[in-house]
């Protein structure tokens, strides 16, 4: 039963690793015997050094994804360093919450470049190496405003609807070539994404009434769940947008 979630030997690029979901589930790969590729645009010192720990291998790339030629790099020196990529987690992304009637074009071009355009663009490169052994695993972070519409944040909510759309779209397409892609909705996790609701007490009371696990989600809640689709215990799961929200959805 144990083989079914092993990831030894396997490769992962997590993006976005440096903190937040992205660290809890490049810490989630290595416990489960994977190396891996951790890329953000600032260092990934911290996660870096708890994975060394735990004996895995780790390049760290640090790159801005908002750039199309970030892509190419990191894909050829993951595929030189260690020499294939298995795992891609598309994790990296922003958020900027204004009201939509004032909302800017630089917002709005910002979220989806980074959590859609990218996500669409990294997959389809990893995709590429993935398909030569007919074995690859997808995980696009997407959000519970892939569902729903959120409040001040126009754009996230078009990007994370985006997000479920596309991980759907490759599937059909990858499927047949031994790649499974799959998204994760977190709800509502305590990172710096959402600092600014937790500081508001009115807000983050209403969102924690609402929360039937009765508190926020950790990137500790999300490792079970990354490892699950990253491993062969998921080869028959695709194109799934998987809720890891405490129970928000059900509500
Ligand atoms: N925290 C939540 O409640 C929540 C809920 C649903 C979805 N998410 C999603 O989970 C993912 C991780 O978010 P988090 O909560 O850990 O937030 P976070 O802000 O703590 O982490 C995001 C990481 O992405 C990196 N990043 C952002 N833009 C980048 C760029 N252009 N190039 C390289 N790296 C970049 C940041 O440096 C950071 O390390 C995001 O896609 C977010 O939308 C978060």
């Amino acid at each position: 039963m144990n083989n079914l979630f092993d990831l030894t030997g396997k490769v992962a690029v997590v993006t976005g690793a440096s903190t937040g979901l992205g660290q809890g589930m490049s810490l989630g790969f290595a416990e489960a015997g994977a190396d891996l590729v951790l890329v953000d645009y600032v260092p990934s010192t911290e996660t870096e050094e708890m994975i060394k720990k735990l004996g895995r291998k780790t390049l760290v790339m640090e790159l801005n994804l908002m750039k199309m030629e970030s892509i190419t790099t990191l894909v050829e020196k993951a595929i030189s360093t260690f020499g294939k990529v298995d795992i891609l987690v598309n994790n990296a992304g922003i958020i900027r919450r204004t009201p939509a009637i004032d909302f800017s074009e630089k917002d709005w071009d910002e979220v989806m470049q980074i959590n859609s355009k990218t996500v669409f663009f990294l997959s389809q490169a990893c995709a590429r190496d993935m398909m030569k052994r007919k074995y690859g695993k997808i995980i696009n972070i997407a959000s519970l405003l892939a569902f729903q519409g959120g409040i001040f944040v126009p754009s996230y909510a078009a990007s994370k609807g985006a997000v479920a759309q596309v991980t759907k779209s490759m599937a059909n397409e990858w499927a047949k070539d031994g790649i499974t892609i799959n998204a994760i909705a977190p709800g509502y996790m305590a990172t710096n994404n959402t600092s600014a609701l937790r500081k508001d007490e009115a807000r983050s009371k209403s969102i924690l009434d609402r929360i039937p696990a009765g508190r926020w989600g950790l990137p500790a809640d999300v490792q079970g769940a990354a490892v699950f689709l990253a491993s062969p215990a998921s080869d028959y799961v695709n194109g799934h947008v998987l809720v890891v929200d405490g129970g928000w959805m059900a509500r």
